[in-house]
Parts: structure tokens; sequence; C-alpha cells
């Protein structure tokens, strides 16, 4: 018994425990947490606040100024170019965040046949030579030249058909966005139901990405 009673004495030194307040303040987040309470404020430490980054592009004015800038960098596109007598030639140039730039090398007479590009919008323009873009519109049909400098703009739904109509090679600079996914064709002619289009290219535009 007198062995209960010491304990019962030192009990009597611990400290109480902190009772809880009435109403915790609300947290700033859901969790209490937040990137900023985990990992600190980035901008505090110069040396995390990346500044090499590339500024992507995200509106029409800022894609047509990447495809301009691409066009005057002729040493980043020649190499690239390269002709086949059987298909307009495709080489990816660049890929960002929810666009992709292609480059198409296109003989006199390769033509892409009346498509358009699914979900994608897109800017294009020509480096060399000429194409000739016929378009379908609730006005009827067009035909107008692209020669180099000018700058074609499309959103989705557009209709139209791509074609070298001249006497030489022409190399030709197109954004899409987001990433062209999907093409589908349609007939150049009343006279050509079945929708064949002049360039096997334009009917599975997907077989030659892998190239
Ligand atoms: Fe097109």
């Amino acid at each position: 018994m007198p062995r209960l009673r010491k304990r019962n004495r030192d009990r009597k030194h611990f400290p109480a425990l902190p009772s809880a307040p009435a109403a915790l303040p609300a947290p700033r987040w859901a969790d209490g947490l937040s990137d900023v309470s985990i990992a600190g404020d980035p901008m505090a430490f110069p040396h995390l606040a990346r500044t090499d980054l590339p500024a992507h592009p995200t509106t029409v004015g800022g894609y047509a100024r990447l495809v301009r800038e691409i066009a005057a960098d002729r040493a980043r596109w020649e190499p690239l170019v390269r002709y086949d007598a059987l298909t307009r030639w495709y080489a990816r140039l660049e890929t960002g965040p929810g666009y992709e730039v292609w480059l198409l090398s296109w003989l006199p007479g390769q033509s892409s046949g009346f498509h358009d590009h699914g979900r994608s919008s897109g800017v294009m323009t020509v480096l060399a030579g000429e194409l000739t873009e016929r378009s379908l519109t609730a006005g009827g049909e067009g035909s107008r030249p692209l020669g180099p400098g000018g700058l074609r703009v499309f959103s989705t739904g557009h209709l139209h058909e791509m074609v070298n109509a001249s006497l030489e090679p022409a190399v030709s600079l197109h954004l899409y966005t987001p990433g062209l996914v999907e093409m589908n064709q349609y007939p150049t002619t009343a006279a050509d139901p079945a929708g064949a289009p002049a360039d096997p290219a334009a009917a599975n535009p997907g077989r030659h990405w892998a190239h």
C-alpha cells in the first residue's frame, strides 16, 4: 500500500494537457497543405526559378509568330527537305504542349486531296515555291496561291485541298493545334465519288509520320 501512494503522489507533477480551442481557424487549403507550404516558395530561391525554359505559344498570334520564326531559320528546315516522286514528304520539326509543326516537300502535281483536320486548327506558310489552296466554304469553292511569306490560318472544320500546281518543287510549313491526329478525306470532284485523293499520302497521313 505505501508503494501505491507514492505513484499517486508523482502524478501530480505531470503537466496538464492543453485543452483544444473552441474553434480552429479554417485552413487556407482544403487539406491544410499546399505546394508552397510543403516545398517552400520557389521564387524565394533564385536557383529554383527556371528562366531558361522555352516559352511555348498558346494563342493564334503566338502560333503565327512561331511559324514565322521557323520559316526565317532556313538552316533549321532546309536539311529536312526531301522530294519523293511517290508522295509528299513529311518531317516533324517541332512539338510542344498542344501543338506540332510539320515540314512538307511537294513535287509538281502532288496534292493533299480535299480534307479537313479533325479537331485541329492551324497555321501554314510556304517556304519555297508556290502552292495553291482550293477551299470549300458556304460561299462556294475558292482558289488562291500561297507563296513564300504568305500565311494562312485555319480553324477546326476548314475544308481545303493543297496542291503544287506549279512546275517547280515547293516546301511548306504547317502548325497544328492540337497535334494532327485525324484527317477526313472528301471527294475532289463530283466525278470522284470514291473520294480518292490525288496523293496517297493524304489517305493515310499517319503512315508517313513514322518516316
Ligand atoms: Fe490541310
